[in-house]
């Protein structure tokens, strides 16, 4: 892909309402909750489940889910580590413009490796990403299969399928760490609202 000439580009950032305009506004603090873990871990689940807290609770949420998401803006790209890459700098991008919004952004992406999830926290800037692990292992992931896919990897008609052929790298120390096999999903919801409250109320 050629890359961007920037020198005819001429943004107008300083000239649009500012986020603080829009956190007065939505009575809320932004921030992107990225959310990391193995297919199957429950990312999703706990997702659906802390977006219909938050709002029952009076706060202005978006979820960016892996799945949805390569529907749409990323149905262009698969699963090489290229593509894995620009699938998680698109997904940083989009999720800052929500945070910038002041919006409660929540993704769950697979966002397999060190360097890509610090790629997300590059764009969306340090101070208002805040990394979740969620965390179950490849054998509980494996034996819950919701989709059908470690039997598909297993049997070798997915290549590169993270946990089975391709990297994991667990978060070294992430901001808040969800244990899936042994919490329910209140409980995982409840975790994070504890960590979150506080920052996202004005
Ligand atoms: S990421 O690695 O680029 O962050 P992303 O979260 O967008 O992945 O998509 C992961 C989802 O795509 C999984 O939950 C699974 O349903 C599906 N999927 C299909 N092929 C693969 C694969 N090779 N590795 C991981 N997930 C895959």
């Amino acid at each position: 892909m050629k890359k961007q000439e920037t020198n005819n580009i001429h943004p107008i950032f300083d000239r649009l309402l500012q986020r603080a305009d829009k956190e007065q506004f939505l009575q809320q603090r932004g921030i992107v909750l990225w959310m990391t873990g193995l297919s199957g871990s429950g990312k999703s689940t706990i997702a659906q489940a802390l977006e219909t807290r938050l709002h029952n609770a009076g706060f202005f949420t978006q979820v960016l889910d892996g799945d949805n998401v390569r529907m749409g803006i990323n149905r262009n790209l698969g699963f090489s580590d290229e593509d894995r890459n620009e699938n998680i700098r698109r997904i940083g991008e989009v999720a800052k413009l929500f945070l910038q919004s002041g919006i409660i952004t929540i993704c769950t992406f697979v966002s397999p490796t060190i360097a890509i999830r610090n790629l997300a926290r590059q764009i969306v800037g340090d101070a208002d990403f805040c990394e979740v692990y969620i965390n179950a292992p490849l054998e509980v992931c494996e034996q819950r299969d919701v989709k059908g896919l470690y039997k598909k990897a297993r049997a070798g008609q997915i290549k590169d399928f993270t946990g089975i052929d391709a990297p994991f790298e667990p978060p070294i120390s992430p901001d808040i760490e969800i244990h899936t096999d042994q919490l329910s999903v209140e409980e995982a919801v409840d975790a994070i609202c504890k960590v979150l409250v506080n920052t996202i109320t004005l």
